[in-house]
């Protein structure tokens, strides 16, 4: 089968190339390629077998051949060059002509709208801007919001790189369990979720003088609740600046909201993009985009390749894939440098998007929406579109939020095509039709506030006093059935009184930078003596869908390696069984990879340990440890998430228990192939159907128990007697496993 494209706006000529340049994906297969270089090598052309460049290594290794002449002072001179070169980058942005004019704008208005295309130098020029002329006087502080932590941390690093400084200290970040800062910190940025933090801290962020608010046109829930924040808070702090920036025009509304604040544009430079859609609507679109990649590495002029793909487990496989296919295609073909991006991915490992390209090779960047706007990636000439991303869904009706994979805006897919035509023209594949495109797309991205669960912010606004939520200053309000909801949910958990008033528990549990129901399942730990295994369990769900690694090929060892973990009353505890497991190895990458375990995602969830261990330690829990108290365990993970319950019913399926949505137990969950009457899960992901994850078995009387006030006893003894139906889940899990069953 061959990806066809149909031309939108493109010339005849570049269509035939595009077209004539097409080959099969059975060309572009490891094994084909591999053959064919085989055949090449035997009739004696010029390509370096394996051998030979083994041969160069250990010659190099030996010193029998100098590599470099002197490398000290080719060092130096690299790094003085850097140097220059990063101050000559910093002029020649889009920005850059427009500092004083910028600035000048500034100090005679509170606050000022900013819009520019991405890349023009918003995020990275404006704070220094502002640190140069006088800011930062007074051990005041510049900050900056990101909606995404890969994003805070790669601009904070560039940043600290132009100024000459070590992250961490003039400049520095922080993100949700993870502090980059010091008491020298001038120039801070932070994800939109640690700006309210602040808010929590210091009320009127008198450390402040100046606060931007970036990537605005992203409309995140943090975002949207800041600007509220900080619109209040500038009418009594007069001495405070506040930026708005923003990739996309809808720049009058933030004017109109901001009391007619003025709008800066920076004239963008672009160069034009041939749009391609495909003809008919692509089955896989991961496939489609790996082939895609192949057939521009094989068949285009050098540029590199932005793809955007919906989360990690999805990157991960595709990078994989590609390594495979493009391993072997003998050394004629330029090296493609594969580099995936994803928010979890490690700091040390983002650094490789933004190398240059090597003369000859061509990059291919993975990457999830944060690349539509939040990072710019110099060189890309190509973007694959497939059209996705994962977008958080909250039903008030049913009261679930799911994490789906869903059709992007217009908007996003003229973002994305966008990032083609940075450097030069550019051409953007489409995974969709045309048709689609027109009729298929919403013109713009729901805000997020208006599709997701609101508890944790009316947490976090009860905790600053702000009572009145309906009354709310919201740039888009929410719907009011979802506000209705988050209270309910709230005074079920007893964070809320019935006057709505925050209760003591509830100032507790606002501590914890975590969802609601986590932060009381945390503060339950104290009643019930487990709060060293909660808090484990709580770092593992925080990092959840990556902990076990199945790489192609060895599906069913890796199958068989987690299902040793599993422990007979469901997935918390088979959770902690690794994490236990880890830790006694201390904390080994070893054991990681011989038990198919994530080492950094395990990195991550002991990091993430540390750091509510702390908060613990804040709100007086004290940290004590009952590893067997199983039921112990189980009922503290109830006090927290009760709302997640589901039992089975006549028709042999799951339902939740309030409002009766069908949902079923997730193949890879340890529960697969048994069928507990009575279960509690962590989330609902919608893949094939709507799957529970990460799921326990509990005793029905445990509800009434532990939430009296929100299950009455004829719930739980009215559906006790039915039976499972025959035969259901005897199945063997690893044969049912699906695809798509993984990429979420
Ligand atoms: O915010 P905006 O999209 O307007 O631009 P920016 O993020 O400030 O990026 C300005 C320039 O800095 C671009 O050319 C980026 O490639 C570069 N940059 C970088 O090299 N490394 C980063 N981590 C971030 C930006
Ligand atoms: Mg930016």
């Amino acid at each position: 089968a061959q990806l066809v494209y149909d031309p939108s706006e493109v010339d005849e000529n570049t269509q035939q190339r595009w077209e004539n340049s097409q080959i099969s994906k059975a060309d572009l297969h490891y094994g084909a390629r591999k053959r064919k270089s085989d055949k090449e090598k035997k009739k004696g052309n010029e390509i370096i077998t394996d051998e030979q460049i083994e041969f160069i290594k250990e010659a190099i290794m030996s010193g029998k051949i100098d590599e470099q002449e002197d490398p000290i002072e080719e060092k130096k001179r690299k790094i003085e060059e850097e140097k220059l070169s990063i101050q000559e980058q910093r002029k020649s942005l889009p920005i850059f002509a427009h500092r004083q004019k910028i600035l000048d704008l500034l100090s005679s208005n509170q606050v000022i709208i900013i819009v520019g295309e991405t890349g023009s130098g918003k995020t990275t020029q404006l704070t220094q801007y502002l640190h140069e002329s006088g800011y930062t006087k007074n051990g005041k502080k510049v900050g900056c919001t990101q909606p995404r932590r890969v994003a805070a941390m790669s601009v904070a690093k560039r940043v600290a790189d132009e100024m000459g400084v070590t992250l961490g200290k003039e400049v520095g970040y922080a993100i949700r369990f993870e502090d980059c800062t010091s008491d020298k910190t001038v120039v801070k940025y932070m994800t939109d979720g640690m700006m309210l933090r602040e808010f929590l801290r210091e009320p009127d962020l008198g450390s402040y003088s100046c606060i931007m608010i970036d990537e605005a046109h992203e409309r995140t829930l943090h975002t949207d609740i800041l600007f509220g924040l900080v619109k209040d808070l500038a009418r009594y702090r007069s001495d405070l600046k506040l930026i708005i920036s923003s990739a996309t025009m809808d720049a009058f509304k933030f004017s109109k909201y901001f009391d007619d604040a003025p709008i800066y544009k920076i004239p963008g430079r672009r160069f034009p993009v041939d749009i391609y859609n495909t003809k008919a609507p692509e089955a896989d679109y991961l496939d489609a985009a790996i082939v895609s990649v192949l057939q521009i590495h094989l068949t285009q002029p050098p540029g590199d390749i932005l793809v955007f793909l919906t989360g990690q487990a999805e990157i991960e496989a595709a990078t994989e894939i590609l390594t495979q296919r493009t391993h072997g295609l003998g050394t004629k073909i330029g090296e493609l440098i594969i580099c995936p991006i994803y928010s979890a991915l490690p700091s040390n490992m983002q650094v490789k998007i933004f190398e240059k390209t090597p003369p000859g090779a061509r990059k291919v960047v993975l990457a999830t929406n944060i690349a539509e706007t939040s990072l710019t990636i110099n060189g890309i000439v190509y973007v694959i579109d497939t059209g996705f991303c994962k977008q958080n869904y909250y039903n008030p009706r049913t009261g679930m939020e799911s994490l789906i994979v869903a059709p992007i805006s217009k908007a996003s897919s003229l973002q994305r095509a966008g990032r083609a035509g940075r450097v030069a023209p550019g051409k953007c594949f489409r995974l969709y039709t045309k048709w689609s495109f027109e009729n298929e797309l919403d013109d713009e991205t729901v805000p997020e506030i208006q599709r997701t669960n609101l508890a944790s912010v009316v947490l976090m606004l009860k905790s600053l006093g702000i009572d009145d939520l309906v009354g709310f200053d919201f740039l888009d309000p929410p719907p009011s059935e979802t506000l209705m909801r988050s209270i309910e949910q709230l005074y079920a958990l007893a964070a809320l009184n019935e006057d709505g008033e925050l209760t003591k528990l509830g100032r507790r549990m606002a501590e914890f930078p975590l969802d609601p129901m986590m932060s009381k399942m945390i503060i339950s730990s104290e009643k019930y003596k487990t709060t060293s295994e909660i808090l484990t369990i709580a770092s593992m769900l925080s990092v959840n869908n990556s902990i076990f690694y199945r790489p192609k090929d060895k599906e069913v060892h890796a199958d068989n390696a987690r299902k040793n973990f599993f422990n007979e009353t469901g997935d918390h505890l088979s959770l902690l069984n690794v994490y236990n497991q880890w830790r006694d190895s201390n904390y080994s990458i070893q054991w990681c990879y011989e038990n198919y375990i994530q080492y950094r995602s395990m990195k991550r969830a002991k990091d993430v340990r540390d750091q509510i261990e702390n908060l613990c330690e804040r709100v007086e829990i004290p940290l004590v440890s009952n590893p067997t108290d199983y039921e112990g365990i189980l009922k503290t993970i109830t006090s927290g998430f009760f709302f997640n319950t589901s039992n089975i019913t006549r028709s042999g399926d799951y339902s939740t228990l309030k409002k009766k949505q069908t949902v079923f137990i997730h193949p890879t969950s340890a529960l697969f192939n048994r069928v507990p009457k009575w279960v509690i899960f962590f989330e609902v992901v919608q893949t094939t159907k709507e799957y529970m994850r990460q799921i326990s078995e509990i005793q029905p009387q445990w509800l009434i128990e532990i939430a009296p006030h929100f299950y009455q006893l004829k719930e739980i003894s009215s559906s006790v007697h039915k039976m499972p139906k025959q035969g259901k889940g005897k199945v063997n899990s690893s044969e049912v496993l699906k695809k798509e069953e993984f990429l979420i």
